[in-house]
């Protein structure tokens, strides 16, 4: 009987593996679910709305805006921290991860502002900053106040007497060393961001605890996941080796992905994402795509999505190759083709405007551009993440002095390039172009005064060019980016073939048109965009004739193998 019966389960087993692999084939990025087909919205708290006058945003003033961030039909938030912080990095330095800013409200105020997102059918991602924490945390109090306190391994210290610890760079201190000699014990403690940020010893199962505790906090409150800021960087091997010298060039080979990594998220996921089915995304994909596919791929059990930088790298002052940012695009979609999910994006806080930096902020092409890159980023596999404020094409306030700007970093690297004698010019240009602060300079709301952000005075100046674009101008204009972003949204949510088809790029070596298809049960889709300032011709080998066109930055036809300057198309073959 048995060996009979032995035919008959290989022939069911060779069954069953093709039609997974058939399945998988189909919906490409495998499993269908909420987070891969929504479009997720970024608000950035403390430049978004202002409800008391201080000039700086707050969760009421996001409670005012629920219903413009509803019309834009986006599914989820992600809001930058709001936690309790001295601000040293606009929050990213939390000093109690169970309260809200007072800058940004009460705790009053976050629970009537999620309410306010559910009940709209908006979810809601938190940002968990948990590489480290604030100086001003009562862990790091505790910690620094003697070598015994129970907090002490809490943080990295290295005592002195064991001679100064091996170089680690610091990406935001004026030195750019990370670790910093507190007399009170005589030892280093180590910080990755600011001396206010010190790195929290993911190796202290106590501090995993405390993490994982505060997580269940705000999801047993309803949010719906989070973004893990940083979080690549958080184990390390302890025993502090020496790296090679000049290792600070590439750091992130150093830093991402540290022994254990993966341990500590499969544990996070088991005792928390799991449970709550949140969604989650990390900050950072580590070095390779195989680092990538570990942090992402389902069967792994860690983390929903990542989101890699190679993207918005790109983007430099002197211009960047289209045929090089389609490399670089194309690349990172084929190598998730079939397994992992990613996320899509060319801005968020830390970075400059996207209009500014890949399209054009002149007058003639700001906002033709900017409906071209929204298109692209509306059209691509994988979960956009929109930036508040790239829907009106709001644009780099580009300051030209250094007292307006307000990013510590950007100080402190303005005071390090001073005390070397760097070239300060060749730095103040730079910063005009991809300074973070602007992209935090108040959202453009109308053309009243402080663009309707504030009755006060702002944090950080208004961009002068509110009074021509804001989003009162644009709610009544047909053709202005706002109701362009609103179209591409609704195109995206009414079209799945955008979410889960298969991308094909087409016209490869063409130097200024970025061409590919998008295909899915039976369904083919032809994206056509100019990434430059004059016509373009375009070779799609393509039949058009029965094509139907399904959204435009220009008009309604169809192009006949030449594009106009940014021109993006959808078309339906
Ligand atoms: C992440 C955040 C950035 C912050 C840094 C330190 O990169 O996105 O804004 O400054 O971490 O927390």
């Amino acid at each position: 009987m048995k060996k009979n019966f032995f035919p008959y389960l290989s022939v069911l087993l060779v069954f069953l593996i093709a039609f997974s692999c058939q399945s998988k084939k189909e919906d490409d990025g495998g499993k269908k679910e909420w987070w891969k087909e929504a479009v997720v919205y970024q608000v950035y708290p403390r430049s978004f709305k202002d409800s008391d006058g201080d000039g700086i945003g707050d969760l009421k003033g996001i409670i005012s805006k629920l219903d413009y961030i509803k019309s834009l039909g986006v599914d989820a938030i992600w809001l930058n921290p709001i936690y309790s912080s001295p601000n040293d990095d606009n929050g990213y330095d939390v000093s109690d991860y169970r309260n809200i800013m007072k800058d940004f409200g009460t705790m009053q105020d976050f629970d009537n502002m999620l309410k306010g997102m559910h009940d709209r059918g908006l979810k809601l991602v938190m940002d968990l900053v948990v590489n480290h924490s604030s100086d001003e945390h009562e862990w790091f109090k505790q910690s620094r106040s003697s070598r015994t306190n129970p907090y002490r391994d809490y943080y990295h210290w290295w005592n002195a007497e064991r001679g100064k610890p091996a170089y680690r760079y610091s990406l935001f201190d004026i030195n750019h060393d990370a670790w910093k000699y507190d007399s009170l014990t005589n030892a280093y403690y180590l910080h990755y961001f600011s001396r206010k940020q010190p790195d929290l010893n993911w190796e202290n199962p106590q501090v995993r605890k405390e993490v994982y505790d505060i997580m269940k906090f705000w999801l047993d409150k309803g949010i719906d996941g989070f973004r893990l800021d940083a979080f690549q960087f958080a184990a390390k091997d302890t025993s502090f080796p020496a790296f090679p010298e000049g290792f600070e060039k590439n750091f992130i080979e150093y830093y991402a992905m540290g022994p254990h990594l993966h341990d500590y998220l499969q544990e996070m996921n088991g005792e928390v994402l799991s449970k709550y089915n949140a969604m989650s995304v990390a900050e950072g994909a580590g070095n390779t795509f195989e680092d990538a596919h570990n942090l992402v791929d389902a069967d792994r059990h860690e983390l929903n999505m990542a989101y890699a930088f190679e993207g918005v790298d790109i983007a430099k002052r002197e211009g960047y190759s289209v045929l090089h940012f389609k490399e670089v695009f194309s690349k990172w979609d084929s190598v998730f083709a079939k397994n992992g999910w990613l996320s899509v994006f060319l801005a968020n806080h830390d970075q400059a405007r996207m209009v500014s930096r890949f399209g054009n902020d002149s007058p003639a092409f700001r906002a033709v551009s900017a409906k071209m890159l929204t298109t692209f980023i509306l059209s691509m596999r994988g979960t956009p993440y929109w930036y508040n404020g790239d829907e009106l094409g709001m644009t780099n306030a580009g300051f030209d002095k250094i007292e307006d700007y307000k990013d510590m970093p950007t100080l402190n690297e303005y005071e390090h390039q001073k005390a070397i004698g760097g070239d300060l010019q060749k730095f103040m240009l730079d910063i005009q172009f991809s300074c973070r602060d602007n992209g935090r300079t108040p959202f453009q709301w109308d053309s009243t005064a402080q663009a309707g952000f504030t009755t006060g005075a702002p944090w950080i100046s208004v961009n002068p060019n509110y009074t021509t674009i804001n989003e009162r101008a644009q709610e009544d204009d047909p053709a202005s980016c706002l109701n362009y972003f609103r179209k591409m949204v609704a195109l995206r949510k009414a079209n799945k073939t955008l979410v889960y088809g298969q991308y094909t790029l087409i016209d490869r070596n063409n130097p200024n048109v970025y061409a590919y298809t998008r295909e899915w049960k039976g369904n083919k889709l032809l994206v056509l965009l100019n990434f430059k300032a004059e016509p373009a011709t375009f070779d799609t080998g393509l039949d058009l004739s029965k094509a139907k066109l399904l959204i435009s930055n220009y008009s309604n036809a169809i192009p006949a193998g030449i594009l106009q300057p940014y021109e993006a198309v959808i078309i339906q073959l």
